[in-house]
């Protein structure tokens, strides 16, 4: 069919319509779009109503970035107060009255031993920009090139970031990027080293230390290690604190700076404010960006003062003066804080984990239940093959999208990740009540069912 004709046919509804006009003129790294065929025409909380009339309860909030929901009247009131002041909204990176105020929120949230001595660069607004600007700073203050990242990680989609990610399937197609030794993450259900629990993950950083130290190791001393408290694309994978404090040790120890991205981890999201704290570990630079921006476009790169050796002009870009995502972010950061949100993802996030536990009995397929706050994921597998040496069965991909498909029938936005993609990844904002908390457990356990019977 050509595309005129195509765009020409009667269009049964406004939404219809416009999803078949998305699917031939938008590009075929359609993502989101393709998962959930919905038209969003209204939002609020944690409800997203179709332009099919029909409500959905997100459990995707932006891949993580909606801390507080779709259109929080706290956002939506400092969005409005910024247009009614008449300041400007685009301005580079010059001083404003909306930037003094975020980075004052923003170092005031963070924790204090590392926000004492930190700096701030406003990068372009995407996180995988702010992941550019710290691998380059770090490179720039140890005059090294290498880096240090880990199987299963996610940092983003442009060429350093892309690099230090671990998805082969998106690094396949393109020219090799970067010198990057590829660690293993202490994932216990499928532990790198076929162990698993405190085994594995003593291994995994016993490992790094040793391989860091061998002469005959491959490894050229590195400008940096770069990783994610709690993996989120790669499965909602959180790493033991005992090992992160060893990788703290062991890059400390070693002069290796150590970067923790905390794009999607950040702003309460796993019961903390920010996921490092869990841990008590100071990192050298963290990554910041989705709900710092308060659901608008906002990432940052904050780092330890010694670090600075940037020339003016280093890390540039347009878009790094977004006044209204200043102004939401600083209303974000502070409700967060003020309404002890952390705490909050904690105390459902345990909920949660509890209630999608005790349905493994009754659904074999969840083979994992797993994470840290609001941060949870759902591992599906196939219930007739064998344990492996883990525990594990192997991951059921296919399981994944009829499960998915059937949560959104069901009035519920779940999207999938994890190494195979067979992990439904529950990202609820951090004000979910407790009734939409027991719809979602209710809804998926009725999804999971229905997409587990045999056909
Ligand atoms: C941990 C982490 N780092 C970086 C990124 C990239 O952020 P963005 O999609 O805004 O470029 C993401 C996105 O999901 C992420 O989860």
């Amino acid at each position: 069919m050509s595309l005129i004709a195509d765009l020409a046919e009667p269009a049964p509804t406004p939404g219809t319509a416009i999803l078949r006009r998305q699917r031939v003129r938008e590009s075929a790294a359609r993502t989101y779009a393709r998962s959930f065929p919905i038209v969003p025409v209204r939002a609020h909380g944690m409800t997203v109503e179709g332009a099919d009339g029909r409500r959905y309860l997100d459990c995707l909030s932006g891949a993580g970035t909606l801390a507080l929901g779709h259109n929080h009247p706290v956002v939506l009131a400092a969005i409005r107060r910024t247009l009614d002041s008449g300041a400007p909204l685009h301005l580079l990176d010059l001083a404003t009255a909306e930037k003094d105020d975020f980075t004052t929120a923003l170092l005031e949230s963070l924790p204090a031993e590392f926000a004492a001595r930190a700096r701030v660069h406003f990068c372009g607004p995407a996180g995988t920009d702010a992941v550019e600007a710290a691998l380059k700073l770090m490179q720039t203050a140890t005059g090294r090139r290498g880096t240090l990242a880990f199987t299963g990680a996610y940092h983003g989609m442009t060429a350093g970031a892309l690099a230090v990610t671990g998805n082969v399937a998106v690094k396949e197609p393109l020219p090799s990027g970067g010198e990057v030794t590829r660690l293993p993450y202490p994932y216990s259900y499928r532990c790198p080293f076929g162990l698993g629990g405190p085994a594995g993950e003593r291994l995994a950083a016993v490992y790094t230390e040793r391989l860091l130290d061998d002469p005959s190791g491959g490894v050229v001393r590195p400008a940096a290690m770069i990783l994610e408290a709690v993996q989120g694309e790669g499965g909602a994978v959180p790493a033991p604190d005992g090992w992160l404090r060893e990788m703290r040790r062991i890059t400390a120890e070693r002069g290796i700076p150590l970067i923790v991205d905390e794009v999607q981890t950040g702003v309460g999201r796993t019961g903390a404010m920010w996921a490092v704290q869990h841990s008590g570990i100071v990192p050298d630079a963290m990554v910041l960006s989705k709900a710092i921006g308060g659901s608008l476009p906002l990432a940052v790169v904050v780092y330890r003062e010694e670090y600075d050796g940037w020339r003016p002009g280093a890390h540039t870009g347009t878009f790094r003066g977004n006044t209204l995502a200043m102004a939401a972010g600083a209303a974000t950061l502070r409700y967060v804080a003020e309404h002890r949100l952390a705490d909050r993802a904690e105390q459902v996030g345990r909920f949660l984990v509890r209630e999608l536990t005790a349905l493994q009995t009754r659904l074999p397929v969840i083979g994992e239940v797993r994470g840290r706050g609001l941060m949870i994921g759902v591992e599906l597998v196939d219930a007739a093959a064998e344990l492996d040496a883990c525990g594990a069965r192997p991951a059921d991909p296919a399981l994944g999208l009829r499960v998915r498909e059937a949560c959104l029938e069901r009035g519920l936005i779940v999207e999938l990740g994890g190494r195979h993609d067979a992990v439904l990844r529950l990202l609820p904002p951090l004000t979910i009540s407790d009734e939409q908390a027991g719809a979602v457990v209710e809804r998926l356990a009725e999804a999971v069912e229905a997409a587990s019977e045999p056909r």
